[in-house]
């Protein structure tokens, strides 16, 4: 069975929006089946956004991942890696289509990092490593 990592990042925690995001991807009929609040460390957020190091939004989002607790979750199911990614919306939460977690509740702050609410796994082989990140 397919596995992808969920994170409620600490924009959705702050709203009050985790049950409302999780509750959008149980309905879609994947399977919750790990969850934990954390207060992340860097060293951690290093380890997770390692492909993003040196790019000019690298910092900010780093800084934005640590203000605050987010929500850890693994989904499974079939194909959950793209209905997943197809739930959140497109990256850019201005442009995120209606229907989506991204589109219905997310907009631009402002502010030097793209606030997108949620953040999913992008590929098998991301998944188990994000995973042994957050669930070790
Ligand atoms: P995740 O599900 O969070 O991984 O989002 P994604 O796969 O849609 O985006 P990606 O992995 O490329 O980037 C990780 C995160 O960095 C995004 O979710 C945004 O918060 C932020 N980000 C990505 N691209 C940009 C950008 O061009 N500008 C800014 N300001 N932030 C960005
Ligand atoms: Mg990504």
């Amino acid at each position: 069975i397919e596995r992808t990592l969920v994170l409620v990042k600490p924009d959705g925690v702050q709203r009050g929006l985790t049950g409302t995001i999780l509750s959008r991807i149980e309905a879609k009929g994947y399977r919750l089946a790990e969850l934990k609040q954390v207060a992340a460390s860097r060293e951690l957020l290093e380890k997770h956004y390692e492909e993003h190091v040196g790019k000019p939004f690298y910092e900010p989002l780093v800084e934005f991942m640590l203000s605050g607790p987010l929500v850890a979750a693994v989904f499974e199911g079939h194909r959950v890696i793209e209905g997943f990614r197809s739930v959140a919306g497109t990256t850019d939460p201005t442009t995120a289509a209606p229907g989506t977690i991204r589109g219905d509740f997310g907009r631009d702050w402002g502010v030097k990092v793209q606030q997108n609410l949620v953040h999913g796994s992008d590929s098998p082989e991301s998944a188990e490593r994000e995973i042994g990140i957050w669930f070790a």
